[in-house]
């Protein structure tokens, strides 16, 4: 959330800082600014996207230190003013910021009380002015954003920037994420490596609570209470080129296309053919502690949280242990039993969403047992747990996310799989499993042949202002996202419920402006589901059914036919045909797809 860059070192900053911003515009896309500092601070910030900030950046813009950012409004509505960076009223520290200040109006009272002027709404803006009082004392700016920080509540990551000091910036992280890059003779950081993959992969990810200082030369990094802390480097394995849309139209195209791939690079080296297990050795864990869990609880945000429903039943299936997924933000907040015979699993794609992050933060105060299934390498979620699997997808650009979402159901497989090993899944469904599992990425290519049809179906639906998704037990949570993928990118409103559940309430909804997309799998399932079917259409409602074929009667207007494997494999390839539906309905209305309103991809704010 918010997109953070810095450099110092020999070349100009300006092209280097718009570059790494435009990386980041998925982080937050509402206004953009950059500073440079060259004989005194110079600024230009814009409502709207980074290329609106290039084109008011003129070509004289020299300077070979600045900071940049890319905006997701907190406080403050989108706009010139309220963009970061945000300047001290001498102009001689610039400041741009992640996360949310919670006292800010608090300090921002006791300035103005000082008589300091605001020039914005943002919270960002107090630190700035305190910083500024802070460098007047201070000798080192290093000490000036440390102690300042320490009057601060909230989180951040941010980057410091002071006029009369032109060979350093000041970065500092608490629960926003920075990471430096270390180049020849130059230093960058930023709030994703996405930033700065073009132009090192040597990174090092700041903790909570730590601040570098990055000149030319070099960096320091240092604890809140001013020791100077050692980082180890690390080596990033993506590079620009995965950043690219690769000559797709966008980069959900291209993410949705990369399935059968990525859903491969999950599996790679992990299946065993001859005792038909998983390996995972990123587990960190033993035959017997494996053997030991009672219950499964997974925890995530969004797509991820969908993704854990999925993972849920796949334990429960395979492995027979207890297992539900709850929202990340709802499980921190109540206060959760922590039990020591639960496996925790927390999912996350960017490895960054505060909420996810908190709640393993709470879990292993409390001495739970957490692994967690992440995309990003290095992401603070991936430090803080105990063990987990990566999901090796590639980054992950447009904000709605599905190869992420496959690759985590598929994660989730090689999970249940290890832990039914142990127990009481047989050799005969291990070994069916692991050929469903082979199977998949070959299924999922011919899901994705029929796009033509469904962008054909996506131009028919998208019209209506409503649409309503069903699917039962193994369907669900399929179905949930489906219309989450509906609603993000196409603004179409989409709900999602259990098929049985519509006679209890929204089949009161039914009818011809809100047609129904049904899951239908061929499982023990089917006749149950064509009943919902029947219902539907007796109110007259359309129905788009994705199964693995045409019902006998005609219960439905329109099928997308997937190719069968495992029942318990079914939601993978079930949620394809949906993300296709949802790009091209977005496509067909013309919304932004990669960057649809009022979202961001990695959402590092409570
Ligand atoms: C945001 C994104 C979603 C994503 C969720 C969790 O809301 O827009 O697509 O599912 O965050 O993100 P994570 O990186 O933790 O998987």
């Amino acid at each position: 959330m918010c997109g953070i860059v810095a450099y110092v070192g020999p070349k100009d900053a300006a092209p280097i800082l718009l570059e790494g911003l435009q990386r980041l515009e998925y982080r937050g896309y509402d206004s953009a600014g950059v500073v440079v500092s060259n004989k005194g601070l110079k600024v230009r910030k814009v409502k709207g996207r980074v290329a609106d900030l290039a084109k008011v950046v003129p070509a004289r813009f020299k300077g070979s230190l600045g900071i940049g950012h890319t905006r997701w409004a907190t406080h403050g509505v989108p706009s010139d003013v309220n963009a970061h960076p945000h300047l001290s009223a001498d102009e001689r520290i610039a400041v741009v910021h992640n996360g949310i200040i919670e006292n800010a109006a608090e300090l921002r009272a006791k300035l103005e009380a000082d008589g300091v002027v605001f020039a914005s709404e943002t919270d960002t803006e107090v630190l700035a002015h305190l910083i500024a009082h802070a460098a007047d004392e201070n000798d080192t700016l290093e000490e000036a954003v440390r102690k300042t920080l320490k009057s601060v509540v909230g989180t951040y990551g941010i980057a410091v920037i002071d006029a009369e000091r032109p060979g350093e910036v000041v970065v500092a992280r608490n629960g926003s994420p920075i990471v430096l890059g270390i180049g020849e003779k130059e230093m960058f950081a930023a709030s994703d490596v996405a930033a700065l993959v073009r132009y090192t992969r040597q990174v090092v990810h700041l903790e909570d609570g730590e601040l570098a200082v990055l000149k030319a030369d070099g960096f320091h990094t240092f604890s809140s209470d001013a020791r100077e802390t050692a980082k180890e480097p690390l080596t990033v394995d993506w590079d620009a080129g995965h950043y690219d849309t690769g000559g797709y139209e966008h980069y959900l195209l291209k993410e949705i296309s990369e399935q059968p791939e990525t859903i491969t690079r999950t599996m790679s080296g992990r299946l065993d053919e001859r005792f038909h297990v998983a390996h995972l050795g990123g587990l960190n864990m033993d035959a017997r502690e494996t053997r030991g869990f009672r219950r499964v609880k997974i925890i995530g945000c969004g797509s991820a949280y969908y993704s854990g429903q999925i993972g849920a039943q796949l334990i429960e299936e395979l492995a027979r242990i207890p297992s539900d997924a709850e929202p990340a933000s709802e499980f921190r907040y109540r206060n959760p039993v922590v039990d020591p015979d639960t496996l925790y699993v927390a999912i996350s794609q960017s490895g960054e969403t505060y909420d996810t992050l908190a709640a393993v933060q709470e879990l292993k105060r409390k001495g739970g047992r957490v692994i967690g299934i992440v995309n990003a390498v290095g992401s603070a979620i991936a430090r803080e747990v105990d063990g987990g699997i990566y999901l090796h997808a590639g980054p992950e650009v447009s904000v709605a996310s599905t190869k992420a979402f496959t690759s985590t159901c598929l994660a989730f497989a090689l999970l249940a799989l290890h832990l039914g090993r142990v127990r009481d899944l047989s050799p005969a469904d291990g070994r069916r499993i692991v050929e469903g599992l082979r199977r998949l990425p070959g299924q999922i290519e011919q899901v994705l042949g029929q796009s033509d049809r469904i962008a054909e179906l996506a131009k028919k639906y998208a019209p209506h202002p409503s649409m309503m998704f069903v699917g039962r037990v193994r369907g669900y949570p399929v179905a949930r996202e489906g219309a989450q993928k509906l609603k993000e990118i196409s603004y179409v409103h989409a709900e999602a419920y259990p098929a049985s559940e519509l006679k209890h309430g929204p089949l009161a909804l039914i009818g011809p402006d809100m047609p129904t997309v049904a899951i239908v799998p061929d499982d023990e399932l089917l006749d149950k589901n064509l009943t919902t079917l029947g219902e539907i259409r007796a109110r007259g409602g359309q129905v788009l059914m994705v199964g693995h074929r045409e019902p006998d009667a005609k219960l439905a207007d329109d099928v997308i036919v997937i190719p069968k494997n495992e029942i318990e494999l079914d939601p993978i390839l079930l949620t394809i045909p949906l993300q296709l539906l949802a790009y091209y309905a977005a496509v067909a209305l013309g919304r932004d797809v990669d960057k649809p309103r009022n979202l961001a991809k990695s959402v590092t704010v409570e």
